[in-house]
């Protein structure tokens, strides 16, 4: 669709929620949820349709006099797909949300949703700029460097000085490493060298024979959700996890969804990270358990991403009274905070991104199986790029 076809059918959307809309359309809002059904990051994808779901199993379709529907669009981890996807769910849809997951898309996608004002929810990207993209994205997922910052003052503090960091080819992980080596080296510590991996189908194995050889105390490496299986297999493949060099990173190498399958690999390993299936609370426990039962895996970061988002939006409708101009939406979403399987978590007002706190965790064996148990907390924490670009 050309950008004048797209105007004009923004504007009939715009002209039938302002009036002659049917008893059906007054009556019913769609979220279209964007996602990585399949390609490289469709762990990602999978683990948010899963998550929305149950959240509306267990809360109900109505939410202030609307009835809800949810719409999945499968943009195959492919930034042209989701923008185009994100087009069709408005004009030809209605939907009155959108939820945006991976970087590359989201970024695609900003200008759509700026364009049409659809309030969007971020529920995967992990990158610092994408809720700069538009004023009308909210994130509910995580950013990068809020983990990567903590985990590099943490691997200071225990005696780390020399890493190396392997790190996937893309966004997220460009600003995993950015944000490490800043920290890093502020507290004295130096990053050897810098790895890209690339982000669709990975061998890790000649960059961690690279790594090793550079006799490195300490190896950050940032994966995306649906690689640390792999990751972890080829580590112990090269004799990495018997070597005395201490792996860290952000959560995603430690994945919830991966590490049952593996073994004692990772023991001891030491990440930030925002998300553990063994955070112990009430509200976890209960959320892990019905998304086993739902879907046969464990829950992971991701998953609350979309379990949230979908929080977000049932609370924003329950303020505005089920009205949906974006203006309305976002203002009722900026600074709301709430309790998330993850622990605390809110909207910061100015900036639309997430805070929520960061946990050290280590993997320990429990029941048989590998866990990431938190050792210890760091509150409410913002994104460290927009803190920094704001002084
Ligand atoms: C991202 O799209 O920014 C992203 C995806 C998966 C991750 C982390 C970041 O595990």
């Amino acid at each position: 669709m050309d950008r004048k076809a797209f105007i004009a059918a923004c504007c009939a959307i715009a002209a039938t929620a302002l009036g002659g809309g049917g008893a059906g359309a007054q009556d019913t809002l769609k979220i279209g949820i964007v996602m990585p059904m399949t390609g490289p990051n469709a762990a990602g994808g999978r683990e948010i349709v899963d998550a929305a779901k149950l959240y509306m199993a267990q809360h109900g379709d109505t939410v202030a006099g609307k009835k809800i529907e949810l719409i999945f669009r499968d943009d195959a981890s492919i930034p042209d797909n989701a923008k185009r996807l994100a087009q069709e769910l408005i004009v030809n849809d209605h939907v009155s949300f959108l939820g945006a997951g991976i970087t590359p898309s989201a970024m695609s996608m900003a200008p759509i949703a700026t364009e049409a004002k659809v309030p969007t929810v971020v529920m995967i990207s992990g990158t610092s700029v994408v809720t700069d993209r538009s004023p009308y994205y909210v994130r509910t997922s995580f950013t990068l460097g809020q983990q990567s910052g903590i985990i590099a003052n943490w691997a200071i503090k225990n005696g780390s000085r020399k890493a190396v960091s392997v790190l996937s080819d893309w966004a997220p992980g460009a600003e995993a490493g950015k944000v490490f080596e800043m920290n890093f080296v502020k507290g004295g510590g130096q990053v050897l060298e810098t790895l890209k991996v690339p982000l669709a189908n990975p061998d890790f194995a000649p960059f961690l024979q690279r790594a090793a050889d550079l006799h490195p105390d300490t190896l950050f490496v940032f994966v995306p959700a649906g690689q640390a299986g792999t990751f972890a297999r080829q580590f112990a493949e090269r004799g990495l996890d018997k070597s005395g060099i201490k792996l860290i990173g952000p959560g995603d190498i430690v994945d919830d969804d991966d590490l049952p399958t593996t073994g004692d690999t990772l023991l001891g390993v030491v990440t930030a990270g925002f998300y553990s299936a063994a955070h112990p609370s009430p509200l976890n426990k209960a959320y892990v358990a019905a998304y086993q039962k739902a879907t046969g895996h464990r829950a992971n970061f991701i998953s609350v991403g979309g379990y949230d988002g979908m929080h977000l939006i049932y609370e924003a409708l329950k303020k505005t009274g089920g009205k949906t101009d974006a203006d309305a939406v976002i203002g009722a979403m900026k600074g709301m905070s709430w309790e998330s399987p993850r622990g605390p978590m809110s909207i910061d007002p100015r900036t639309r991104d997430i805070v929520q706190n960061v946990y050290i965790r280590k993997v320990e064996k429990k029941d048989g199986q590998p866990w990431a148990v938190e050792i210890a907390t760091f509150e409410a924490v913002k994104d460290p790029l927009k803190e920094a670009a704001a002084k």
